[in-house]
C-alpha cells in the first residue's frame, strides 16, 4: 500500500542528506519535560506500527573492524523491537516539546552486534551520520537507560526540519528520554544516523591522544574531556569533526591565543563573538585547565599529513 508515496519520500530524504550543512548551534541548559509513559496515545493514526513509513527502507548499519556486520531497515527495526512514544523538550527545536516514536538502543545494539561481543557496555562506539558527522561514545554512555533511536516524529507525518538550514533529522535520530539527559555536551544527539560502529577510539583517531603523558596527568584528563565533549566538532591533527576549526595544526590554538582567552571562550564563546560554538557552562576551572594542559601537550605532538608547503611568496607577489 502506498508504495509510490514511499518511493517519492525516500528520494526527498536522500536529497536532504546530500546537502546537509554543518550542524546547527547546540544550545544548552534545556529543561526537559517529564517523559510521558510509553504508548501515551499521542501517535497519530498514520504512525501506528502497521502502516508503512516513507523511509521504512532506510538502513542502519552495524560495523565492526571496518566491516558491515548487518544492516537493518526501519521496517525490520519497527517489527523487531518495541516502539515507544515519549515527549521531551528538544534542544534542536529551541526547547519545544517533541514527541518521538523510538526504540531503546540497548536491544537494538545487542541485535546489531550479535555474535560479535557480549559486553557492549565496555566497548567504544562511533556513530556516523550521512553527512560525515562522527560522534565517538563510550558504551556506558550509549547504553544508558534512556538512550533511544527515534524512528519518526509522532506529531508530523514526516520529519520536522531542524534549524535555519532546515536539516532533515531522519531517517534515524538519537534521542534521550530522561530530563537529566538533555544536555548536548554529555548526551549528543546525532541525526541522519547511518551507521553504528564498534571501534576503539584510538583506531579511529590515532593521533589525538597525548601519547606518553602519564595516565593521571592533567593532559590526559583534558584529553578525556576533549573526547567526550569536543571532538565531534573539532579535529586535532586532522582527526575529528569539521564543524569547528582544527585546533592543533598547522598551529596549535595555544600558539596564537592566550590560555586565559581560551578558557573564557570555551566556557562561553558568545562573550567574544556571535559564535556557533555552544557554551560549556558546566566545565569547572579545573576542567578548563585540564583542556588547556591537553592542548599544550598536543602542541609538541603535531601530525599533519596534509601539511601545505610554505607559500612561494615571490610568485604570489608577482601575480598581485
Ligand atoms: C557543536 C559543535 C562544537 C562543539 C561541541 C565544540 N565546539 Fe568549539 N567551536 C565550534 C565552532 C563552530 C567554532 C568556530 C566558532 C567561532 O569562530 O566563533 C568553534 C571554535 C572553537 C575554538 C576557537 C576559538 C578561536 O578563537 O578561534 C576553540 C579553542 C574551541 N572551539 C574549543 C572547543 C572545546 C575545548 C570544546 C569542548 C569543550 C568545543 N570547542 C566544543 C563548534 C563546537
Amino acid at each position: 500500500m502506498k508504495l509510490w508515496q514511499g518511493l517519492l519520500c525516500s528520494v526527498s530524504i536522500l536529497a536532504g542528506c546530500r546537502n546537509a550543512p554543518p550542524r546547527p548551534t547546540c544550545s544548552t541548559g534545556t529543561q526537559a519535560q517529564s517523559p510521558t509513559p510509553a504508548s501515551s496515545g499521542l501517535a497519530t493514526p498514520e504512525l501506528t506500527d502497521d502502516v508503512p513509513l516513507a523511509d521504512d527502507n532506510a538502513g542502519l548499519s552495524f560495523v565492526a573492524d571496518g566491516k558491515t556486520l548487518r544492516t537493518l531497515t526501519k521496517a525490520v527495526i519497527r517489527r523487531a523491537f518495541p516502539v515507544e512514544t515519549f515527549t521531551v523538550s528538544d534542544a534542536y527545536y529551541d526547547g519545544r516539546p517533541k514527541t518521538w516514536r523510538a526504540v531503546s538502543l540497548r536491544p537494538l545494539l545487542e541485535r546489531g552486534f550479535e555474535g560479535r561481543t557480549v559486553d557492549l557496555d565496555a566497548q567504544q562506539f562511533i556513530l556516523r551520520c550521512v553527512d560525515g558527522y562522527t560522534v565517538p561514545l563510550d558504551g556506558k554512555r550509549l547504553l544508558e537507560a534512556g538512550g533511544y533511536l527515534a524512528l519518526a516524529d509522532a506529531t508530523v507525518s514526516e520529519w520536522d526540519p531542524i534549524g535555519v538550514k532546515k536539516d532533515n533529522p531522519g531517517p534515524y535520530f538519537v534521542v534521550w528520554k530522561h530530563p537529566e539527559q538533555q544536555g548536548l555536551e554529555l548526551h549528543p544527539r546525532p541525526y541522519q544516523l547511518a551507521a553504528i560502529e564498534l571501534a576503539a577510539f584510538e583506531t579511529t583517531f590515532p593521533h589525538v591522544a597525548p601519547t606518553g603523558e602519564p595516565t593521571d596527568s592533567a593532559a590526559q584528563r583534558g584529553f578525556g574531556i576533549f573526547k567526550e565533549q569536543c571532538i565531534r566538532c573539532h579535529a586535532v591533527n586532522q582527526e575529528g569533526g569539521r564543524v569547528g576549526p582544527e585546533l592543533n595544526v598547522p598551529q596549535s590554538i595555544v600558539e596564537y591565543r592566550t590560555d586565559a582567552q581560551l578558557k573564557a571562550f570555551i566556557k562561553n564563546p558568545r562573550t567574544f563573538r556571535y559564535s556557533l560554538m555552544p557554551a560549556h557552562p558546566d566545565l569547572r576551572d579545573t576542567d578548563l585547565a585540564e583542556l588547556l594542559a591537553y592542548f599544550h601537550a598536543m602542541k609538541s605532538r603535531k601530525h599533519d599529513p596534509n601539511a601545505v608547503k610554505p607559500a612561494r611568496t615571490r610568485n604570489a607577489e608577482k601575480s598581485l
